[in-house]
């Protein structure tokens, strides 16, 4: 039988649609968690209960994988958890490591982002053979910044900002097939097939939402917001996402989640 394929953050917005899809594949996946698998679910793979932030669990995770796709984030310590998580899998032999980056890691002054490329680097220096994709922002991630302000009278948008929202089900595939394949190294950036503004996104997704409220532009301060308006976390040569953002809003409103 096939080595199994480790995806950490499994439970997450993106790791879930990468087992669907590696399991669509037929690969044999073992999926990581902080917690126990629901009862309810049934799917033909395995599951690790572990957490980086501890290491609790982290050696039976790895034993056996001959690949690793990397999604479990986590603000606070994604470098020391990501550097557990190579510890182990190098005392359990010299799996395939895939991680998921994003877009403008090296160009925008962001903490998280400071420890996205922190990451990448720890992964290039690993010893283990590597891939590095690098994203633009998630259509659920952009929407969100919208509809979790459903309480305020106004709706608040970062002022000349762009995105270049990317369908996550498309960085799965991906990624699933990443994984599947061989070592690659950094590989060309994914990014959704438009770049649009901040304003124009949250527009849609309040019609989408069947919300009316006014938009309130927000100049944010500081180095970090001024990168990220000069277009540092776009990559306009690199639109290969097909899904636009109207087609993601009109999928989650049928399913009844705005
Ligand atoms: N969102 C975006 O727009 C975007 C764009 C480009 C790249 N990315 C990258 O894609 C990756 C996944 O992002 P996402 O949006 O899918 O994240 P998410 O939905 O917040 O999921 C995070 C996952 O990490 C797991 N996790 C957190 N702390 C953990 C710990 N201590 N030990 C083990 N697992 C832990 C969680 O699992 P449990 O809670 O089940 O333990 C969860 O499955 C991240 O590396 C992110 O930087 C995201």
């Amino acid at each position: 039988m096939d080595e199994p394929v480790l995806v950490t953050g499994a439970t997450g917005t993106l790791g879930r649609p990468v087992v669907d899809r590696l399991l669509a594949d037929g690969a044999a996946v073992r999926a990581m968690s902080r917690r126990p698998r629901r009862g309810s679910d049934d799917r033909p793979y395995e599951w690790a209960v572990c957490d980086l932030a501890s290491g609790v669990g982290l050696d039976a995770a790895v034993r056996g994988v001959g690949t690793i796709v990397h999604c479990a984030t986590n603000a606070r310590n994604d470098v020391a958890t990501t550097r557990r998580l190579i510890e182990a899998a190098r005392r359990a032999g010299t799996p395939h490591l895939v991680y998921i980056s994003i877009v403008g890691v090296d160009r925008v002054p962001f903490p998280y982002y400071d420890s996205k490329l922190a990451a990448e680097r720890l992964v290039e220096a690993s010893g283990l053979p590597w891939t590095i994709l690098r994203t633009t922002q998630f259509h659920d991630l952009v929407a969100t910044m919208t509809l979790v302000q459903r309480r305020l009278p106004v709706t608040l948008v970062p002022a000349g900002l762009r995105f270049q929202p990317v369908e996550v089900t498309e960085v799965a595939g991906r990624l699933a097939e990443l994984a599947q394949g061989a070592p690659s190294g950094r590989v060309p950036d994914m990014g959704g097939p438009e770049v649009r503004e901040a304003r124009d996104l949250a527009a849609s997704t309040l019609g989408a939402a069947g919300r009316r409220r006014r938009l309130v532009p927000v100049r944010l301060p500081g180095k970090a917001f001024r990168a990220f308006r000069e277009g540092g976390i776009l990559a306009p040569d690199r639109a290969v996402g097909t899904v636009t953002f109207e087609e993601y809003l009109e999928g989650r409103a049928k399913a009844g989640r705005l």
